[in-house]
């Protein structure tokens, strides 16, 4: 057999194009006689445009057009979303002003200054109305979400938590709160609108989602899907903003139809903070209850997030309580409340990475009330099984995640006691937390190629978010078709190529990597067959069993002299080109099993007595999440999930003002995020875990899983140091002082 490539830690194939600046993201495509648009954003946060004046815009040079609600073109699908990835978008359908930043109106130039220029002259006269962004004035309007089909419900009960809660021992009430978080990729959203015509659309969009993208703009648009293409070579990060289409896009499309040129539209860093979606605050009332021994045996998870007054997120927090423990009485709820703010959406492990902060950090306190040292408490509370879904785990090693972290960290040096173990004047605190993430699959077709000169081409439409799918993707098809990873091409990003999901919900590696595998083999047999059964050749007449595919050579099992190239096979039999495409199912046994992937951080810190400062000196996180495809792009998702987590815990806060609902931090002087000195040197752990159920390839995906329980295991930590909770995100130096 062919030395495996997957498992490697391959360089990406698309590094030397990265590292060079030649790799070209959407706002850098070129295209011919491309005119540059700027969003003008709204200046408050509720009421009406009263009069727009872009008598004085339209006056600057090279501007070309100013669409604003008064003569822009309606788009009727604008506020009608149908996946669940859709968003209402803002898009100059009226004078109605819904939140702070909202496009009303459009520049469009001959170049970026003339357009930006021309974008700071147009003046708008409002109507406004009190605004409100403060939760805690809307709680009691709190309603539920409607249930969305094939996703968990918003409410769960199993057994009967009062009962159980009336014989406990031990006992935790509390609220915890995650703030507002905006995502900041390093690539602003972006889009190249090219109209030919009035019926076909061509879109270079930074979109985790190219064929979502096409369904809802030609919808939108009233255009055949198949006369809309949308092409996304690279994107600079996404972290579930861009997993739909917002306002920008459908503006862009817009301008493009109205001018008669093809439009680029590149969203600004504060515009990143309007209309692209974030993290939804969430209030969250746990209660946690154990005997004795540490047995849990109640566990009450209520969940309120903020969405906006026009449309529907909810931050799906509970979801992880109801499987993570073996706890036979459990009671999940959520709720939404409306505020005048934009629609929040999806942000890396959205749901367990707020909803682990509250509930990690509750049973850290039950850990305390029992004298009991949390992992103990963990692994006192192991669910074998899937105790939501009633389903044995497609795989499930998290027993050796919790043994080999804590070894490698060191846990059993922790001093029980809080603030009782220091370096100098610093404050030491050990804090740890179990992380999980769902292991998704969805439908998902891939089309592998082998052509005469030997080479292979493999496609599949997907999107590389910067997690590496260039790069997992051509070492799966290289084995798959049995050939070297130099000679595999594989590209994607291009609605022409072979139909694919959202790469949302750490399913990418997981769906497109099945069909790559399976397009792969299905061309490496048609190869076997023709030698064994075409014409000639030193391997006719064998059967398919006893051939190898080794380095594009077929092999005789027998006798290795005996071999057949893949060039030869095809020569032979008068072919250009062998190809065939799958269309990849959710693999049929996951029915039967609950699929997820499952981590454990330690982590320490060091807090200053005197000024609160944190500092997290320290992180050893295992992880078990089936195969590893490739060990250098599954460690840096690990790191850059946790960083993600370190952001949550201590810096990340989106800050509106409470009179206005407009936000303040808008750059990233003011919203605060990780840099290199906050983040320590990272010990990731990767557990072995041969998982046969969860789909083709045995990978569970691991771009969101890194970040799950950081935010509990800091703030663990924290307590562990200072003897002080803090169940409000992120843990700022007031919070300690
Ligand atoms: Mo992820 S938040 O599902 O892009």
């Amino acid at each position: 057999m062919t030395a495996s490539s997957v498992g490697k830690p391959l360089d990406r194939v698309d590094g030397r194009l990265k590292v060079t600046g030649t790799a070209t993201f959407s706002a850098e495509v070129a295209v011919a006689n491309v005119a540059h648009a700027v969003i003008v954003g709204a200046t408050i946060s509720k009421g009406k445009i009263t009069a727009l004046d872009v008598g004085e815009a339209q006056r600057v040079p090279g501007v070309v057009a100013v669409l604003t609600h008064l003569n822009a073109a309606k788009v009727p699908g604008a506020d009608k979303p149908t996946e669940m990835t859709d968003k209402v978008v803002q898009v100059l359908q009226n004078d109605a002003v819904l939140y702070d930043g909202q496009p009303i109106a459009l520049v469009v130039a001959d170049t970026l200054e003339h357009a930006s220029h021309a974008a700071s002259l147009v003046k708008a006269t409002y109507a406004a109305e009190a605004a409100i962004c403060e939760m805690d004035k809307e709680i009691g309007a709190g309603f539920a979400p409607k249930a969305a089909p094939g996703r968990p419900p918003p409410d769960s009960n199993r057994g009967d938590i009062d009962a159980a809660l009336a014989t406990a021992f031990a006992r935790v009430d509390a609220t915890y709160t995650t703030p507002c978080e905006n995502h900041n990729p390093l690539e602003m959203h972006a889009t190249i609108a090219v109209f030919q015509g009035e019926d076909h659309l061509t879109l270079y969009d930074a979109t985790q989602g190219i064929f979502g993208l096409r369904k809802r703009i030609s919808k939108a648009f009233d255009l055949k899907p198949e006369n809309v293409r949308v092409i996304s070579h690279f994107v600079g990060g996404g972290f579930g903003s861009k997993g739909s289409a917002w306002s920008h896009v459908f503006l862009a499309a817009m301008a493009s139809r109205a001018t008669g040129r093809a439009v680029k539209l590149s969203i600004t860093r504060q515009q990143m903070f309007a209309f692209v979606g974030y993290r939804p605050q969430t209030i969250q009332q746990v209660t946690a209850a154990a005997s004795k021994d540490g047995t849990l045996v109640a566990l009450r998870h209520e969940v309120t997030s903020a969405t906006s007054r026009f449309d529907t997120f909810a931050e799906p927090s509970a979801n992880v309580t109801r499987m993570l423990y073996a706890c036979p009485n459990v009671k999940t709820s959520h709720r939404l409340v409306r505020l005048d703010v934009a629609t929040p959406t999806f942000t890396r492990a959205p749901g367990e990475a707020s909803g682990s902060f509250a509930l990690e950090s509750a049973l850290d306190e039950l850990s305390y009330s029992l004298k009991m040292d949390p992992l103990a408490l963990r692994l006192k509370n192991y669910a074998e099984t899937d105790p939501d879904e009633k389903k044995p785990f497609s795989s499930k090693t998290l027993r050796d995640c919790y043994t080999q972290g804590a070894a490698k960290f060191g846990w059993s040096k922790r001093k029980p006691e809080p603030r009782s173990m220091r370096d100098g004047n610093w404050l030491v605190g050990f804090g740890m937390a179990t992380a999980t993430y769902p292991s998704r699959q969805s439908a998902a077709s891939a089309l592998a190629r082998v052509k005469k000169d030997g080479s292979a081409q493999v496609l599949a439409g997907s999107q590389d978010i910067g997690t590496g799918t260039y790069t997992i993707m051509t070492q799966i098809a290289a084995d798959a078709l049995g050939m070297s990873v130099e000679r595999v091409h594989f590209d994607l990003g291009d609605t022409t190529f072979p139909e694919t999901p959202v790469s949302g919900g750490s399913q990418t590696a997981s769906s497109v990597g099945s069909a790559v595998k399976r397009a792969g083999m299905a061309v490496r047999t048609k190869l076997i067959d023709l030698a064994v059964k075409g014409k000639g050749g030193p391997l006719n007449g064998m059967s398919a069993e006893q051939v190898d595919a080794e380095a594009g050579v077929l092999v005789s099992k027998q006798d290795r002299t005996k071999s057949d190239s893949y060039e030869a096979v095809l020569a032979r039999n008068g072919l250009d080109q062998i190809e065939e495409k799958i269309d990849e199912k959710e693999k049929a046994e996951r029915k039967d099993h609950s699929t997820h992937a499952f981590g454990a951080h330690f982590i320490e810190v060091k807090v200053d007595p005197d000024f609160g400062e944190v500092r997290v000196s320290r992180v050893v996180s295992a992880f078990a999440a089936g195969k590893i495809l490739n060990r250098k792009t599954a460690r840096s998702q690990f790191i850059g999930g946790i960083v993600w987590g370190l952001g949550l815990a201590l810096h990340e806060h989106t800050e509106r003002d409470p009179r206005t609902s407009r936000v303040v931090t808008k750059d990233l002087a003011d919203y605060h995020v990780p840099v290199h000195a906050d983040v320590p040197d990272m010990d990731i752990v990767m557990v072995d875990e041969v998982d046969p159920y969860v789909n083709e390839i045995g990978a569970k995906g691991v771009g969101e899983i890194g970040i799950v329980g950081v935010g509990a295991a800091i703030a663990n930590a924290v307590y562990h140091a200072t003897g002080k909770r803090v169940r409000s995100l992120p843990i700022t130096l007031d919070k300690l002082l």
